[in-house]
């Protein structure tokens, strides 16, 4: 997959973020295994604690279509007013979300400043150790 292109569709769905409180806007776009492409802003609260990250909205709404094998997630974030964006890491949440669907050892995490400059991790790199169903069996 051409990462360029999913880091696109993450700086489109920045637009959509929902800030009031931080104006801290992050976009997140989640390829899945069969090639679709399921999108999310963060979306805030007044009460703070309910806000959904970007990257929970996009899996959310492919789980909730019926999703369940995903092959990469890019991920930008930046100041509302930021001319240019630095590298937004997934918050822990977020991480152990992914935990959930994705074998750490492949998933791919793509952080963009720019469709141009990006870093790839794989979970296992940004969650080591992480805990996962295989505990539970
Ligand atoms: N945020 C995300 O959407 N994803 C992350 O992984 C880090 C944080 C959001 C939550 C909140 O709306 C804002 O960024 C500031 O924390």
């Amino acid at each position: 997959m051409d990462y360029a292109r999913l880091i696109e569709q993450a700086l489109n769905a920045r637009k959509q973020a929902y800030t009031p409180y931080s104006g801290f806007q992050v976009g997140a776009a989640l390829l899945t295994k069969s090639g679709k492409i399921y999108t999310g802003c963060n979306i805030e609260n007044a009460a703070y604690t309910p806000t959904n990250c970007a990257e929970r909205t996009a899996f959310f709404k492919a789980v909730s279509e019926g999703e369940r094998e995903f092959e990469a997630i890019a991920i930008v974030g930046g100041a509302k007013e930021a001319e240019y964006l630095d590298f937004c890491p997934p918050c822990g949440v977020c991480r152990q979300v992914m935990m959930e669907f994705c074998k750490p050892s492949e998933f791919q995490i793509i952080l963009g400043r720019s469709k141009e400059e990006y870093k790839i991790y794989t979970l296992e790199e940004l969650l080591p150790l992480g805990f996962g169903p295989a505990q539970l069996q």
